[in-house]
Parts: C-alpha cells; structure tokens; sequence
C-alpha cells in the first residue's frame, strides 16, 4: 500500500471531496505530507495541484526515499508530518549498521530504523483540531507491546536471510517490505495483486480470537442466547487501527432450521452496505448490528478528517475486548435442531463511502472472514 498511497483512487476521491468543502488553500499539504513526502520535498504538488500530471517519481507514493533519506524520524506527526530528511549528502539510511560501501550510494545505520519511530511521522494523525485522528503508533505505544519491546516491524515486516542488494554480503536478517495491513489495491495491474491479497487474508486470520457461547439445547418458543466476543489478542494496536471511521470489521450471525433462515444479522442490504444508518435502501435496519467502526464529528455533525473535533471509537484496543449478546426469539416448531453461525468480517472501506465518485470500484471491495464459528443446537 506504501507504493500505492499516492495514486490510490480512494485517497484522490476523498482528497477532492474534503476540497470541495474546505477549500484547496486551507487543506493545503495536509493529506500528501503522508501520502508523498517526495511531492511535498520537491515541491510537485502546490496548493490545488492535479494528480495526474505531477512527476512519475511523485506517483511512486511511499517511495523507497520517502523512508531511507530520513535521518532521524520526526518527534511527532501532528497532523503533518515532518520529516528530518537528509537531501544534500546522497546518503541512504537504514537499519544495517555496517554498511557495505558500493560505487551507487553511501549509505549509514541509524538505531531508527528497526523500532517504531520509523513508522510514527505517518502514522499517528493529530488533525488541526488537535484531534487523534488516525492514531496507531500512540495505540502501540500505550500498549503493552511497547513495552515488551514489540515493535512495528516485528509484525509488518517479516525476516529472511539473504543479499540486501545484488553483489551484497550475505545476511542474516533482512525485511520484507510488503507492509500488509487490511488494504488492497482495487487498480488494474497493480503489481503482485494476488500476493498482496493472500498476505492480508492471513495477517486478518491472525488478529483476534472470536469466542462464541451457545447453550446446547434450547426450549422451542424460547429466546437463543448467542454470546460472541472478540479479543484483540494478536494486534499491536487497535483494530481495526489509523481509518477505523470507514474501516468495517462487523460480526454476522445467522440462525436457520434446514433451509429455513429464524434470524440474520451483518448482512449487507441490495447495494452491499451494512443496514446501520448509511444504508440507503434500509437505514436502520438491522437493529442488532455489531460493527466496530468509528465515527468523526464536528460540533455533533458528521465530518471529515481534517474538520472533525470529535471521535466516536469503535474499535477494540490492544488485550481489551468487546462483547456482543443476541437474544433470538425461536418460533413455536423450528424443528428438531437450529444451525447457527458467527463470523467476523472485514473489508477496508463500504460502498456508500465510494459510490458518489469512485462507484466503479464497489464490486472489487474485498471482504476479509477473520474467523467464524458454527454449532448446531438441539431444540427441546
Ligand atoms: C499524518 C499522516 C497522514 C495524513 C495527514 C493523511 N493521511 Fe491518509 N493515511 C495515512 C496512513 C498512515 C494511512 C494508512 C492507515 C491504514 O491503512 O490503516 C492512511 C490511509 C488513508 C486512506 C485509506 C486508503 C485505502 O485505500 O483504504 C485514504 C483514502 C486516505 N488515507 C486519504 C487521506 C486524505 C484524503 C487525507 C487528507 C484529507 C489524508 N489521508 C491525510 C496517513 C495520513
Ligand atoms: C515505509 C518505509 C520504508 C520504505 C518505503 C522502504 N523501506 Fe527499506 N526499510 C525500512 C525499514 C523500517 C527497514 C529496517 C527494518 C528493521 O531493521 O527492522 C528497512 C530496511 C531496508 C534495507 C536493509 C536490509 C533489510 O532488509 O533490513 C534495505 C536495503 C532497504 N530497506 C531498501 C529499500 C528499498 C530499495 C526500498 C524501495 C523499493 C525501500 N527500502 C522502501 C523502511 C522502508
Ligand atoms: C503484534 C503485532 C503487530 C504490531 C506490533 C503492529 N501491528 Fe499493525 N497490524 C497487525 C495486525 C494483525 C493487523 C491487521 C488487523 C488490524 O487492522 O488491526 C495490523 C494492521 C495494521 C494497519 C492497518 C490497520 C487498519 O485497520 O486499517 C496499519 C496501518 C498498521 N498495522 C501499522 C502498524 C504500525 C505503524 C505499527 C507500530 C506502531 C504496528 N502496525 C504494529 C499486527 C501488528
Ligand atoms: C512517509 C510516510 C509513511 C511512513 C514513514 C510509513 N508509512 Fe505506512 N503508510 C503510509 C500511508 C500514506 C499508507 C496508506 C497508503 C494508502 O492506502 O493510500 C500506509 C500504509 C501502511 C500499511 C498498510 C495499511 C493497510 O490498511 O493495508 C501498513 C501495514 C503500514 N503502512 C505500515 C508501516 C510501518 C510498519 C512503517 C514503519 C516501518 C510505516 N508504515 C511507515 C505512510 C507511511
């Protein structure tokens, strides 16, 4: 997503609606300090400018300087990150401390590099309302992973041994720099799609632990007690982390009797929106909705990134839990036993908020099954 993060259609969709509302002075830098620091460096992309025509270098997004010129990482992002790069001596960055020397470039270990500081001058927003926006370094940080000295890399970039660069010493410890998280690229030919896919199946796989309680036997014409929680034992921060206003991790629960369906809930409504209030066709409807999304708000009002001062937060912190309990009315005869089944999803972003701009690109938002359960109930 790092090569991505400036071409990335989403972004541009949400980059212009906040635009149009707040005007392109006052957002000025704001969204591609983070999204391309190389277009803020070189001064590519001026107040207003078109994405289409700015310097291929600049559509690289997170590009591999955007990390290795920085020569200490910033204290803080508030809201626009700054970074310490190093732009005169042509020096390289990084984390190997002995350094081969090579006729391309120096190149220099700093102590940076392999703990989360790293990945801080992006990835804490503190928007000009001094609101915490998109935080998941502070979640880390105030997490017990912190202290136990489990940093970002640990997670996002995984080990192997092997060259750092054609003609390089062999190594022990090198990193993978996929960066999965629990987005995907929608493009066309986005390089390694299905690679990109898989990796996120898995890290989502990996994230929590769904516990599911349901009685063995119920009375016929009585209520199904189903207890599902979720606990965030895997997951260095909150999850979902950094976007949880559109991120979508929801539980689904399904009760039927053969091919008879007694109850469902996190189902999607004709347009594929969940049926909280966004749904367009069916606002409201479906009152036992547990989706663990957030909400931004201004003066009380529904508002963007850059204008919000308040959160609503739905997601779950690192060790905590959520608990969700149904109570389902069974009718008088369901038969002789019910199935039941929960399932945690995800998917990165919903419809609605891509439908006015971007609605070519609905059919291709993965849902992501995080984990699930099933159990079959005899009915007395
Ligand atoms: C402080 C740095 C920072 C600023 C400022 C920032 N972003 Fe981001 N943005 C990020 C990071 C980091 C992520 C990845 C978080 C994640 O995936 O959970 C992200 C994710 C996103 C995504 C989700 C990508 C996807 O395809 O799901 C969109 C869209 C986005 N940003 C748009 C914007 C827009 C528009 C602005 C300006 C209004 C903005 N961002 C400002 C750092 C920033
Ligand atoms: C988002 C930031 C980021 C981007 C973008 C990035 N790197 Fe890295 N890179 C790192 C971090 C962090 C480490 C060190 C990880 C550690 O030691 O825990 C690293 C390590 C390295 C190393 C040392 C060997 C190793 O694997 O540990 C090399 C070489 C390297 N990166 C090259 C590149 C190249 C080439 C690109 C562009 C294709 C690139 N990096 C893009 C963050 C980044
Ligand atoms: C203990 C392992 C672990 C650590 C440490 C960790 N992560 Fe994650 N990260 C995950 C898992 C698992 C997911 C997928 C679940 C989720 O979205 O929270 C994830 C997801 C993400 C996402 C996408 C979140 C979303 O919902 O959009 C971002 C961005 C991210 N991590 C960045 C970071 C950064 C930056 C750090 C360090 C401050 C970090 N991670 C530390 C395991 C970890
Ligand atoms: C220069 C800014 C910058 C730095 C430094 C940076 N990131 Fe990111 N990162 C971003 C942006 C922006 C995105 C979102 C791209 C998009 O989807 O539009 C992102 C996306 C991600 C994602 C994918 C999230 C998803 O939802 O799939 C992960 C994982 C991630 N970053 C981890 C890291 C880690 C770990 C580090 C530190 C080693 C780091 N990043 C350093 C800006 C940065």
């Amino acid at each position: 997503m790092h090569a991505y993060a400036f071409m990335d259609p989403i972004n541009t969709l949400w980059m212009e609606q906040v635009r149009a509302e707040v005007g392109a002075e006052k957002l000025g830098a704001f969204c591609v300090q983070c999204h391309s620091p190389i277009g803020v460096l070189t001064g590519e992309t001026p107040v207003g400018f078109d994405k289409e025509t700015v310097d291929p270098l600049v559509k690289e997004g997170i590009t591999c300087d955007a990390c290795h010129l920085m020569k200490e990482p910033s204290p803080t992002a508030q809201g626009e990150a700054q970074f310490h790069y190093d732009v005169r001596s042509g020096k390289k960055y990084g984390s190997i401390m002995d350094p081969a020397p090579n006729s391309f470039h120096e190149s220099e270990g700093t102590v940076y590099f392999s703990i989360s500081n790293a990945c801080l001058p992006c990835h804490d927003l503190v928007n000009h309302q001094g609101l915490p926006a998109e935080i998941t370094y502070s979640e880390w940080l105030y997490s017990p992973y912190a202290g136990m000295g489990v940093e970002c890399q640990d997670c996002h970039m995984e080990t192997y041994s092997g060259q750092a660069a054609v003609g390089g010493p062999q190594r022990e410890f090198l990193h993978r720099h996929d960066f999965a998280g629990v987005d995907i690229a929608l493009t066309d030919n986005f390089p390694n799609m299905d690679v990109q896919r898989q990796k996120v199946e898995q890290l989502l796989r990996n994230a929590v632990t769904l516990e599911v309680e349901i009685p063995d036997a119920v009375q016929a014409g009585s209520l199904l007690p189903i207890k599902a929680t979720v606990i965030n034992d895997k997951t260095g921060h909150d999850i979902p982390s950094s976007v949880t206003f559109v991120r979508q991790m929801w539980l689904e629960v399904t009760v039927s009797s053969g091919a008879d369906t007694l109850y469902k809930s996190g189902y999607f409504d004709a347009n594929g929106d969940l049926m909280d209030e966004h749904s367009a066709l069916n606002p409201n409807g479906d009152p036992d909705l547990v989706l663990f999304q957030s909400a931004l708000f201004k003066n009380g009002q529904p508002a963007n990134v850059f204008t919000a001062d308040s959160i609503r937060i739905g997601s779950i912190a690192p060790f905590q839990s959520k608990t969700a309990l149904y109570s389902i009315p069974l009718p008088a005869n369901p038969g002789s036993t019910i199935e039941t089944r929960v399932r945690l999803r995800f998917r990165p972003f919903p419809p609605y908020s891509i439908r006015d701009g971007a609605s070519e690109l609905i059919d291709r938002i993965p849902v992501f099954e995080m984990a699930e359960s099933e159990k079959s109930v005899i009915v007395l």
